[in-house]
């Protein structure tokens, strides 16, 4: 049954598939479609399977956040399905969920399996019949669907169903597809076809969310540490940097006397901070040269884009403008809003010199790395301008006992 506890870590993992259905702000729906979609067929088929398989259908596609563009454009490109990064997508994925607290292992199967075909000729493994789970049948099934969508010019199932009446006996087993083609025809095609109905549910997405049973504890702080992961797996150069900036975050609040409370949510929103970066084509966010002005614009988005997902998950909501305020200046200079000095929270003037002192420690394909001494020499350069300077001041403190 569901229990407040699991509330949060169940929007904290809708929040996720709804970032990874982002390309900017473009909206894709592709999760949140085969999510919906395998939920319904579960309940038809697997009862008692449905909260799995919805959660394993939200995160489906979680392998493929490090590629260069969403992966339902490489899947749809002439030969897609034979690039290796694609191919090994439901293995990395399976990889990074099976972290998530009792959720994790119960759905790991059915994301590597997703693309496992019911006559062997799926991928990673070339898994054949009963040895494919039944829930990632459900979801492979959904996804194939949202694809076919995807590219059918006219969004009526009459021209969808022999594209994937084809696949019947081979994709997936004939009982399967006879259930999903008279789903299709019922007054559900309504509720699943059309980009706007979709929009109109994720509204009121707490509603649609199962409940997980076997909740306990506080699985968020450990959910929150492995978002973290994710978030930084966005790009390869970034390893680490949400949990750099965390501690580096505390650190500094410890210093500054903030209280135990503050502090506790100074990490979690450090570790959160750059959420909104999932939304961001890699080829944006790695672009080694200097961006152009519509490519800086998605750019400076994405601390709006946290504080929206933030906003999603209760108990993570007060956190949503430390995390979004991370690139404010202390001058007024910064975005998204342009504050300044005390109008900025303390949490994020924090954040902020911490951010910038891991990105330059770090290499960056935009920026030299660093020396920790160099990089205090740039942090008392924009002290007062992009920095608090009270922070810089004790930014030098730690690094100086630090030593190098
Ligand atoms: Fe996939
Ligand atoms: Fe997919
Ligand atoms: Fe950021
Ligand atoms: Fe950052």
């Amino acid at each position: 049954m569901s229990c407040p506890k699991e509330k949060p870590f169940c929007e904290l993992i809708a929040a996720l598939g709804t970032v990874l259905d982002m390309e900017d702000e473009v909206k894709l729906y592709h999760a949140w479609r085969v999510a919906l979609l395998a939920r319904r067929l579960a309940r038809e088929l697997l009862p008692g399977e449905e909260a799995r398989i919805f959660y394993a259908a939200l995160l489906h596609d979680m392998g493929g956040i490090g590629l260069p563009d969403h992966i339902v454009h490489r899947v749809l490109q002439p030969g897609g399905e034979e690039d290796l990064e694609v191919r090994q997508h439901p293995l990395r994925g399976a990889e990074m969920v099976r972290l998530l607290p009792v959720l994790g292992p119960q759905i790991a199967v059915m994301i590597e399996q997703h693309h496992e075909h019911w006559n062997g000729s799926g991928y990673p493994r070339g898994l054949k019949n009963g040895d494919i789970h039944p829930g990632a049948l459900l979801i492979g099934i959904s996804d194939i669907f949202d694809l076919r969508l995807r590219v059918s010019r006219v969004k009526t199932w009459e021209r969808v169903r022999p594209t994937m009446a084809e696949l019947s006996g081979k994709a997936y087993p004939p009982d399967l597809w006879k259930v999903f083609d008279r789903l299709m025809n019922s007054s559900f095609w309504e509720e699943i076809a059309y980009d706007s109905s979709l929009d109109e549910r994720l509204r009121t997405v707490h509603e649609i969310l199962p409940p997980i049973d076997g909740l306990t504890g506080d699985l968020l702080k450990v959910t929150i540490s492995l978002f973290a992961h994710i978030i930084d797996a966005k790009h390869p150069y970034t390893g680490g940097h949400s949990h750099r900036v965390a501690a580096y975050a505390l650190k500094l609040a410890e210093a500054l006397g903030l209280k135990k409370e503050e502090r506790e949510d100074l990490e979690i929103a450090a570790l959160l901070h750059d959420f909104g970066k999932v939304a961001v084509p890699r080829s944006v966010l790695d672009k080694p040269g200097p961006l152009d002005p519509g490519e800086f614009e998605i750019i400076r988005r994405h601390p709006l884009r946290t504080m929206a997902l933030l906003e999603q998950v209760s108990g993570l909501r007060r956190l949503a403008e430390i995390a979004g305020l991370h690139h404010e200046r202390y001058d007024g200079k910064g975005y998204p809003y342009g504050l300044k000095g005390e109008k900025i929270p303390l949490p994020s003037r924090i954040l902020a010199v911490a951010d910038a002192f891991d990105a330059m420690t770090s290499s960056r394909p935009y920026q030299p790395m660093r020396t920790p001494r160099q990089a205090l020499e740039h942090l008392r350069e924009g002290a007062g301008s992009q920095f608090d300077p009270r922070i810089v001041d004790v930014a030098c403190v730690l690094v100086e006992n630090i030593g190098e």
